[in-house]
């Protein structure tokens, strides 16, 4: 469904993406997992259109990921994505959060966006706060909205960059239990994560990336317990043991 091929991207003169070549099928999981700074979030985001990358090809389905206008409407409605800081508009109310996608850009019937966001709020938990302003919900309640409204737009992927660093350590369970409930009814996922019990429970793949290239990757089970390359061990030690 993803597929990257040979992706460079430079800020200035640092080149942050040094040749990225992967591909994430239809109802997999991918985690992709590597320290601060190695390029997890520009990959996402050059998937989406939120960036520009520099040569290689990113297509989703086929349709190469090109900046221009009427590509960038066409990705963005294909894939969401879901944000460590949430990026609610904290004068809308949750459900109006969630239809706003279906109203503005896929112009959805108004009753049937409303409808459909209500439902969706009831599957992430939150049937009782479709009235609530994001301020008055807590970290965890609010990435569920931001999980919901990424739903509304019917994506066939959802791209979720650190969507549990945010949140206080009691509010993480609820997060991924959603993540989880999403990842057995088939959703296409890539998840950029610090929550290794997650990866090795939910994901199909792992990616492990340092400075800006995919040093390892394999099935989750395999590469987190018997990781083969030194510098993967060394990560997961520092991650798992940070003591
Ligand atoms: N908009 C930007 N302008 C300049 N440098 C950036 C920008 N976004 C990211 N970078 C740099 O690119 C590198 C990779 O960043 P990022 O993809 O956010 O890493 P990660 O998500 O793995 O922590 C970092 O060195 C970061 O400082
Ligand atoms: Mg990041």
């Amino acid at each position: 469904m993803i597929e990257l091929s040979d992706v460079h991207k430079s800020f200035g003169n640092v080149e942050v993406l040094k040749g990225i070549t992967a591909s994430v099928q239809k109802g997999e999981v991918v985690c992709v997992i590597g320290p601060s700074g190695s390029g997890k979030s520009t990959i996402l985001r050059c998937i989406n259109g939120l960036e520009s990358y520099d040569r290689g090809e990113i297509s989703i389905e086929g349709l190469k990921v090109h900046r221009d206008a009427p590509t960038i409407v066409e990705i963005r409605t294909q894939v969401s994505m879901v944000f460590q800081r949430f990026n609610l508009f904290p004068h809308r109310t949750a459900l109006e959060n969630v239809v706003e996608g279906p109203l503005f850009v896929k112009q959805e019937p108004r009753a049937e966006a409303y409808e459909r966001g209500r439902a969706l709020l009831a599957r992430v938990g939150l049937a009782e706060k479709a009235d609530v302003h994001p301020p008055q919900l807590s970290g965890g309640q609010q990435q569920r909205v931001a999980i919901a409204r990424a739903l509304a737009m019917q994506p066939k992927a959802i791209l979720f960059d650190e969507p549990t660093s945010a949140l206080d350590p009691e509010l993480v369970g609820d997060v991924l239990g959603v993540m989880r409930k999403l990842a057995d009814e088939g959703m296409t996922m890539v998840v950029v994560t610090h929550e290794m019990g997650f990866a090795r429970d939910v994901a199909d793949r792992v990616l492990f990336i340092d400075g800006g290239v995919i040093v390892e990757q394999g099935p989750a089970k395999a590469l987190l317990n018997q990781p083969q390359h030194p510098r993967t061990q060394d990560f997961l030690r520092r991650v798992l043991h940070p003591l």
